[in-house]
């Protein structure tokens, strides 16, 4: 058993089971031993990819997307550009690099980058330094501490990082998944409260859910989709959110957890594989409309990267692609696109101020 789980059974043993949510904060975040707190997971010797360490087009199409947004926001400078949990700072990079010709929108650029880990924190100071692409960013612990003013907000795969409770429903009405010890290995197991008045947690399209059936709410994810929509309601702006999980509201259990490209028992050695959860799209589009902002989507990526010129672009870095680049652009192209790929199991919502014209891809 490792240090955290010793920790998270001590625990256990003086305040009685956690919460899924609270098992996933500890076991991602928790300053010593969470799972960001010391490494880099991305790329082929981590434990996953994702769509920026695919393929350049990824960013780069995203940063022409937020240059478009700021020009029908009638340029405000300065306007934060902000990116939440930028793993490398790989689609930052290609954004600003695709956006270097846009007049005036790197002069008005104030760059904010909410990032917990330190070691990641590293990497994106590299990657901005290297290309010399940006001076000075800001780093913040969470998105609370972010300045007022115009946003623009980039969330790639960090909402299904956000904690989530999950809730089972029984006969006689929903019990919350616990996380308690247990004497046999790996130390900790899934139990379930007693029958509770649960269900005023409980999304109302969920309320049928066949008895057995899984319900999971992610309160995180809701209140950090409410403020970003208060943030462009009162500042102007807008964000966009690019995740994997089903456009509606659905029952099931989808926390999961990865490490070296392969699933792993959301149990064993806390801290030491990614935990993620679908995102509830539906519900997100819902916070960020009581937050006060109008909500775009939530639309598969594949036909949102179509529609913003991924294939224009991929047949641009075609012409000067030799054979094994022109394979790989084209592999890339399909993995972000393809309907059996990434295409539609991610999907894109955007959150933006009211005033504001329909955003690019979504009309
Ligand atoms: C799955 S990675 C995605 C990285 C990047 N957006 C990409 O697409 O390559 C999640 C990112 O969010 C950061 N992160 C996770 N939970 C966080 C939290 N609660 N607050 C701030 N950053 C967090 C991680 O350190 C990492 O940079």
């Amino acid at each position: 058993m490792n240090a955290l789980a010793e920790l998270l059974r001590r625990r256990i043993a003086v305040r009685g089971p956690l919460t899924v949510a609270e098992y996933m904060t500890e076991a991602l975040t928790h300053p010593k031993h969470g799972y960001y707190a010391r490494r880099d997971p991305l790329g082929l010797s981590g434990d996953f990819v994702t769509a920026p360490e695919i393929s350049q087009m990824f960013g780069e199409l995203i940063g022409l997307w937020c240059a478009v947004v700021w020009q029908s926001m009638g340029k405000p400078s300065p306007v934060l550009l902000v990116e939440l949990g930028p793993g490398r700072g790989t689609l930052l990079g290609d954004a600003l690099r695709a956006t270097r010709d846009v007049p005036g929108f790197h002069q008005a650029v104030a760059l904010h980058l909410v990032e917990i880990s330190r070691t990641l924190r590293e990497r994106q100071a590299e990657t901005l330094g290297k290309a010399n692409l940006f001076r000075d960013p800001t780093w913040h612990d969470g998105v609370a501490d972010l300045p007022d003013g115009p946003s623009l907000i980039l969330a790639n795969e960090f909402f299904d990082a956000l904690p989530i409770r999950q809730f089972q429903r029984v006969a006689e009405g929903w019990r919350e998944r616990l996380v308690d010890m247990d004497d046999r290995p790996p130390g900790l197991r899934f139990v379930l409260s007693p029958v509770i008045p649960l269900s005023p947690l409980i999304p109302n399209a969920l309320h049928d859910t066949p008895i057995g059936g899984i319900a999971e709410v992610s309160p995180a994810g809701l209140s950090l989709a409410h403020h970003i929509g208060d943030k462009v309601a009162r500042f102007g702006g807008a964000a966009l959110i690019l995740d994997y999980g089903p456009a509606r509201t659905t029952s099931g259990d989808t926390l999961q957890a990865v490490r070296g490209h392969r699933y792993h028992d959301a149990l064993v050695d806390p801290g030491n594989a990614d935990l993620t959860a679908y995102v509830d799209f539906q519900s997100l589009a819902r916070a960020g409309e009581e937050g006060g902002a109008a909500a775009f989507g939530p639309m598969p990526q594949g036909d949102f990267l179509v529609r913003l010129g991924l294939n224009a672009r991929a047949e641009s870095l075609l012409i000067a692609a030799d054979n094994r680049q022109a394979r790989e652009i084209r592999a890339a192209q399909q993995r972000l696109a393809d309907p059996a790929q990434m295409g539609t199991l991610f999907k894109v919502l955007a959150l933006q101020n009211k005033t504001l014209p329909t955003p690019p891809g979504f009309d």
